[in-house]
């Protein structure tokens, strides 16, 4: 019999988020200095990107005001990045400032969504990522772009794929490297992730190489629907140390597929990621008391319940 996982790649590049989506979901104000601790330990993890925190308005944002002074106070390593997330010029100056490398921009499948969480229509937001790209382009920095709300949506619900899929051709005709589909609102199924995978592929002649997948647990179905993922050729997958991030929209609820639930389920199936699982775990167990709560990650939980 063949293997149904005879086609799963044989590596996964893990891109670790915790600091960024995870703190911006977090009630409690993480000190600067643990934030920056926080990165280099998961940066010593071996983990290929740490997402390092948000040039957005503080206002939208207060848990990552501090982005500036957590980039500049990253002693960084040679192999990791560590993009930031800009939503317009004015982010953008302040990441440069900042020394940031590599940037992400970030719109939604749903014309809701992207209002409540940028004040703009897709149309509008993508108008404003165009001078930002240039910029990046100028500076040689790669930029990544988050699609959110591709498998539904808090205020619209079902989201029509075709317009996720309108979107990332948008984004990729602006110089753009790298697609992440969100689940924003952790409401995928697997049957979801490969149909959604496969317009992108198929119809849309996307790269497959170009996409990564943003799972949040909301429902428990993120390591289902990274399975999913991987079978349909995807190596790229979001992940936040410990799980750390919630739901906005489900208050108590699960938020980021947690890293180190990840990385276990990759490292028994014989794929390979570079990190070091247990290094992940000491950056979680360093974070977890400025948190307020237990983080969510099921493998976390389990090593603290064995010691
Ligand atoms: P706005 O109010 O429409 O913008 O916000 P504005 O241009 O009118 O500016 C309002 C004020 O914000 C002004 O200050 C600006 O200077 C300031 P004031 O004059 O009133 O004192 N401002 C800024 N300050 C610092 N940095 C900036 C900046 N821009 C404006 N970059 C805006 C529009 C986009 C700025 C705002 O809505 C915002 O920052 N939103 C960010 C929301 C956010 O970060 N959401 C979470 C990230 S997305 C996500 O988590 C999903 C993802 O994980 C994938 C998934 O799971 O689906 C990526
Ligand atoms: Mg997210």
């Amino acid at each position: 019999m063949v293997s149904p996982f005879a086609r799963l790649p044989r590596s996964v590049r893990v891109v670790e988020v915790g600091p960024r989506d995870g703190l911006q979901n977090e009630k409690a104000l993480v000190p600067t200095e643990q934030k920056i601790r926080f990165i280099q330990m998961l940066a010593g993890a071996g983990l290929p990107v740490v997402e390092a925190t948000s040039f957005v308005s503080p206002r939208a944002i207060p848990q990552l005001s501090d982005a500036s002074d957590v980039m500049s106070g990253i002693t960084r390593l040679a192999t990791p990045s560590y993009p930031v997330l800009v939503p317009n010029v004015k982010g953008m100056e302040r990441a440069l400032a900042a020394g940031a490398r590599a940037i992400a921009v970030f719109t939604a499948a749903s014309e809701s969504f992207t209002r409540h969480n940028i004040n703009a229509t897709i149309a509008e937001s993508l108008a404003n990522f165009r001078p930002v790209v240039a910029m990046a382009q100028r500076e040689g920095v790669p930029v990544r772009g988050y699609i959110s709300t591709v498998f539904g949506c808090p205020y619209e619900g079902r989201v029509e794929t075709r317009q996720a899929l309108d979107v990332a051709q948008d984004l990729l005709a602006m110089g753009i490297s790298e697609l992440s589909l969100g689940d924003t609102i952790g409401v995928a199924t697997p049957n979801q992730v490969i149909d959604v995978i496969g317009l992108f592929t198929e119809e849309g002649n996307i790269p497959v190489e170009q996409i990564a997948v943003h799972f949040h647990d909301t429902r428990g179905t993120a390591l289902a629907n990274v399975l999913a993922a991987l079978q349909s050729g995807i190596s790229i997958v979001d992940s936040s140390a410990g799980g750390l991030g919630g739901c906005p929209y489900a208050p108590g609820a699960a938020g980021n597929l947690a890293t180190e639930d990840l990385l276990y389920m990759l490292r028994g199936m014989g794929i390979e990621t570079g990190v070091d699982l247990e290094k992940v775990l000491e950056a979680t167990s360093f974070i977890a008391p400025y948190l307020g709560h237990m983080p969510t990650s099921k493998y976390y939980q389990a090593a603290m319940a064995s010691v």
